[in-house]
């Protein structure tokens, strides 16, 4: 089914119309910590019961990198104050909790959720992203972590039915996350580019994408309303495009990147995306794409393209340029020991969507000109 996109125009007549067609009455909304910083969506959200007879249940019991205890306290409180649909206003933890309490409401609540089979429903399930990062409201995956495991989740039908582009929720985001969020969307893209998954359309969402934030990052940077609703698309599209594809070799290597060096996601993501892609350029001999190397060189080509270049170098000159202008710390290696226990952490399942193979060996090496000694 697609998915519904509304706006934020006339006080968000859109979401009151499809509140309305939805005959919906009582929403579990699903929110993080920083819902109290937003504006207009709050004072709408608390007014829904005064101006439209919709009553609200607020769910805030998660953390960020939420567990499976969270998700079953919500489908309760769902179920306890008998609501008839979900709406998610937060970055992507709060809709992974969100997605999560969608799919297993309908299950018997007797016995562990992660092993039950799916049965599809249709709840009207409504995303309000406050970062323009995570892509998350496009996407059919969620992560929660069950005795401290993680749990990556997939469904079709978990993908919110509309998503709200807000630009006032990122009047306020503080500058890290800023720069943060949109290089993980930025990331999502290129990864998506050249992941052995894609496709014509996934290509497509991945051009949109790059397009809309090298047209609007300057200005997003600044804060600019216009710009910062244009990140919000690019997340989104960026969003769909992983959706087909799923993340590579970047993604694969960034996540001990965050935990060892707390930083960013998505800083460490672009950190890894930056040496890879030069790395892949030189090495298509190494190309594990069924399609071929003749088509990766065509495929480095095409996406420098897309970035404004000419040749298949360009196009991560333009992506380091970029990255570097936003003056990020290069963390700092803290031993020697770092090297080998980061590219033991690199996920293998991952990997299989990168269209050049990497070996320990390489990726050990690739860390060490990511880290500043
Ligand atoms: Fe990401």
């Amino acid at each position: 089914m697609e998915q519904i996109i509304l706006n934020n125009y006339n006080n968000y007549k859109s979401l009151t119309e499809f509140f309305r067609t939805k005959n919906i009455s009582k929403i579990l909304v699903v929110c993080d910590s920083a819902f109290r910083f937003l504006g207009n969506i709050r004072l709408y959200i608390e007014n829904l019961f005064v101006n439209l007879n919709i009553e609200t249940v607020f769910f805030s019991d998660f953390q960020p990198n939420p567990n499976y205890e969270s998700v079953v306290n919500g489908i309760a409180s769902y179920k306890n104050n008998q609501c008839d649909s979900i709406l998610a206003i937060g970055g992507g933890s709060a809709i992974d909790v969100a997605k999560c309490i969608k799919l297993y409401v309908n299950l018997p609540d007797n016995c562990d959720y992660l092993q039950q089979t799916i049965i599809p429903n249709d709840i009207p399930f409504i995303a309000i992203p406050t970062t323009a990062g995570t892509g998350s409201e496009a996407t059919r995956y969620a992560v929660i972590y069950k005795n401290g495991e993680k749990q990556s989740i997939t469904d079709e039908s978990i993908i919110p039915s509309a998503v709200i582009f807000d630009e006032t929720v990122l009047e306020t985001l503080p500058d890290y996350q800023r720069k943060s969020t949109m290089l993980d969307a930025f990331c999502h893209a290129i990864e998506s580019f050249w992941s052995v998954n894609s496709t014509d359309e996934s290509k497509e969402f991945s051009k949109k994408a790059i397009s809309l934030i090298l047209e609007n990052y300057e200005a997003y940077l600044n804060n600019n309303p216009s710009a910062n609703r244009k990140m919000l698309e690019a997340a989104n599209a960026a969003g769909k495009a992983i959706n087909i594809t799923q993340t590579t070799g970047g993604h694969a290597m960034c996540y001990k990147l965050t935990s060892l060096y707390n930083i960013a996601h998505g800083h460490a993501a672009a950190l890894c995306v930056s040496v890879l892609w030069s790395y892949m350029i030189e090495n298509t001999d190494r190309c594990c794409d069924s399609r071929g190397k003749e088509y990766l060189d065509k495929m480095f080509e095409d996406l420098s393209t897309v970035l404004g270049g000419c040749d298949s170098k360009s196009g991560a000159d333009t992506f380091n340029r970029i990255l570097m202008g936003l003056q990020l710390n290069i963390p700092v290696v803290n031993s020697d020991d770092d090297y080998a226990v980061l590219a033991k952490s690199v996920n293998p399942v991952r990997l299989k969507n990168n269209p050049i193979k990497l070996d320990e060996q390489t990726i050990e090496n690739l860390y060490r000109q990511i880290l500043r000694r």
